[in-house]
């Protein structure tokens, strides 16, 4: 194919726009999935690093180009392969790395190594596939899948993942179990967990780092996601996300509502679901999103991060004039007094940096088999009984019972289409059961008359 013979002419249709450049790269892929062009392929993309091999020449590319091939340097973060580091490459119309992914990376290092070891993982929202790939070359899953809603980043995801499974002279890199990384890895197109989900592919762990923020122009999300949309619209998906139908709506929070319903029906019971966290809505709000399903939240780690320029908060205004709600930004990183959605807006437009907190968050369903009847049965169109649902109990010996209820209420009524009556004189079984009580703690010596 003459798009990876020629380097010249490879660049030259890169030059001509985005979308070029997008259909340069896929050709590219054809080769790598090819195992007769793989190795060649690999050796081109070697090249076409080392001619824009220092940053400044990478920018430029991406500006010139509509790409960049860069190293992700890992160093302390070896885990059970010694890599020192990924190469990794990005389009202008998918998610390029920034502090939301180091931040969520970081967190996702705190944990034992051992927590994706021999793991089925998702990875929700994987950009341009560099954390799914890092999991699996640090920690040694047993699968990791990629999913994105952008065909584009999952397209790039693969160029990626074989980039990082093939060294630079197209050789494949065997880890100690003699795998390589195209034997753990998948990408796929997938709102959310879809893809899993139809295949009922039970994962152990899920992570996301997905938008939190409502898109200033709900129009702009009814399109249809091809890849060949627009880049504009491509890559938007990285920041914001649509009306998802569930109360956290309001704080910009619904796709990760919906994340972790989705996950709730998907996961293994023990597993854990690891998010990143916009601390934009108040801490409050975060953690109540998990608790009020039933989850159990552990905070990983946090930091304070500016906001991206990109990504235009005036939704969150709008919120702030319709509610009593205040979200919590920060002037500049250092300060710690916090201000609202609309202070904040104006203190951006005026030319100040604003932040926020930004939080990774551990998640477990607190009694896994009760709390996943209890979604199951709310999903067949008891809306108001979900946006109204609250599992958090402060104690455990009140969840422990009210969670099992529940859970018991929700299995009869899937049962049953009435109303048990009993007769006039009420159950008898129900009737013994208080007369036992009386007579064993407070000795009224009571029977259940017949
Ligand atoms: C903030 S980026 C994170 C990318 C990557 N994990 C990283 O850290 O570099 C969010 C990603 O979520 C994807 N996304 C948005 N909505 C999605 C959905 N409904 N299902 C799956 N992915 C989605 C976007 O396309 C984007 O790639």
């Amino acid at each position: 194919m003459a798009a990876v013979c020629s380097m010249e002419d490879f660049l030259k249709q890169c030059e001509q726009s985005g979308d070029a450049a997008y259909g340069a790269f896929r050709s590219v892929l054809e080769r790598l999935e090819d195992p007769t062009t793989r190795a060649q392929a690999r050796i081109f993309l070697s090249a076409l690093q080392k001619r824009f091999g220092n940053e400044e020449a990478s920018e430029k590319c991406l500006e010139k180009f509509h790409f960049r091939i860069e190293d992700i340097v890992l160093d302390q973060y070896e885990g059970y392969q010694k890599r020192k580091k990924l190469t990794m490459m990005v389009i202008p119309s998918i998610f390029i790395p920034e502090d939301w992914s180091f931040t969520f990376y970081e967190g996702l290092n705190r944990n034992p190594d051992s927590i994706f070891k021999d793991k089925t993982v998702a990875e929700l929202g994987c950009g341009n596939g560099w954390i799914t790939i890092a999991i699996a070359a640090k920690w040694l899953p047993s699968k990791v899948y990629g999913l994105d809603i952008n065909p584009r980043a999952v397209k790039i995801s693969w160029i990626n993942l074989y980039m990082n499974a093939l060294d630079e002279e197209g050789l494949p890199i065997h880890d100690e179990e003699g795998k390589t990384l195209l034997d753990r890895v998948e990408f796929h197109e997938s709102d959310l967990l879809a893809y899993c989900r139809d295949r009922n592919i039970k994962l152990e762990r899920i992570v996301g780092c997905i938008p939190q923020i409502l898109n200033p122009n709900p129009d702009a999300m009814s399109k249809l996601i091809t890849e060949n949309a627009s880049e504009e619209f491509l890559h938007s998906l990285s920041n914001y996300c649509a009306l998802q139908g569930f109360v956290e709506d309001q704080f910009g929070l619904g796709l990760i509502a919906r994340a972790v319903e989705e996950g709730i029906a998907v996961i293994q019971p023990m597993g854990i679901m690891i998010f990143n966290m916009g601390g934009r809505p108040g801490q409050g709000v975060c953690r109540r999103l998990f608790e009020r399903r039933g989850v159990r939240v552990t905070k990983l780690w946090q930091t304070k991060i500016l906001q991206a320029a990109d990504t235009d908060i005036s939704a969150l205004v709008e919120i702030e004039k319709n509610s009593p709600h205040r979200f919590e930004f920060f002037m500049g990183l250092a300060s710690d007094q916090p201000i609202c959605a609309r202070t904040a807006w104006a203190y951006g437009k005026a030319g100040g940096r604003i932040s926020h907190a930004l939080s990774v968050y551990s998640c477990q369903l607190r009694q896994p088999n009760q709390v996943k009847t209890i979604f199951e049965f709310l999903k067949n169109g008891f809306h108001d009984v979900s946006s109204s649902l609250d599992l958090s109990f402060e104690d455990d010996s009140v969840a422990d019972e009210k969670i099992p209820f529940l859970a018991y209420l929700a299995s009869v009524l899937k049962e049953t289409s009435t109303f048990p009556y009993e007769p006039p004189a009420g159950s008898r079984r129900f009737r013994s059961l208080i007369a036992d009580f009386m007579r064993t703690y407070h000795h009224v010596p009571l029977r259940a008359d017949s």
